[in-house]
């Protein structure tokens, strides 16, 4: 038997979208991420998956703090191409959205969130592309009930795509013309 990489595999693998932030003095960032995971439970850790090129990694690796807003199944589009297809680089995200500051310093951001959580940077581990940055929470809060946005629903529900930047990328599907990342 010969080998095969069939990306279709990788589509059957579930999971939910997260604004990702972090913040090193003045400098405040975030971007939508789907690789969240909680890690263990005592004490309670989660790991995040972030491409190199991105602002946020930087400042997370600078920083050693991140936070995450799980989004809600009613979330915008727009609002999930201002934080998954804009750099942080070229605008101020945040400029355009309401956060809080949390106990670490990091902006939490409440926009279409159900709960937050800031982590505090334990280890991080190179996968070439990309950084797993895992961190142990220190802070969590609900904000209100809700269902989560899964993966799935952004992908057949809203017709989103994952830009090159997403860990979950499939180089198989056809780019989108009207967006650059
Ligand atoms: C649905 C979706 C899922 C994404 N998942 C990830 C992810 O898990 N990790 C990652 O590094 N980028 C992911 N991205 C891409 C980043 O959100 C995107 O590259 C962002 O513009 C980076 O912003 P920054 O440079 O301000 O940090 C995802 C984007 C979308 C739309």
């Amino acid at each position: 038997m010969t080998p095969f990489i069939d990306y279709k595999v990788f589509q059957n693998l579930s999971y939910g979208l997260y604004i990702l932030t972090s913040a090193e003095g003045e400098k405040k960032n975030g971007q939508i991420i789907n690789t969240a995971v909680q890690v263990t439970s005592d004490p309670p850790r989660v790991s995040v998956i972030v491409n190199k090129a991105n602002l946020t990694h930087d400042i997370i690796l600078r920083s050693n703090i991140f936070g995450l807003s799980v989004l809600d199944a009613e979330t915008p589009m727009t609002f999930i191409g201002l934080f998954g297809f804009r750099s942080g680089r070229d605008i101020d995200k945040l400029a355009k959205a309401n956060f809080k500051t949390g106990f670490t310093g990091c902006p939490l951001v409440l926009d279409h969130a159900l709960s937050v959580l800031e982590a505090e940077l334990i280890d991080h581990v190179s996968l070439g592309t990309h950084s797993i940055f895992i961190g142990t929470v220190v802070n969590t809060e609900v904000l209100r009930e809700g269902s989560p946005l899964t993966y799935q629903y952004y992908h057949e529900v809203l017709r989103g795509k994952s830009p090159p930047a997403a860990p979950t990328f499939d180089p198989t599907e056809r780019p989108q013309s009207s967006r650059s990342t």
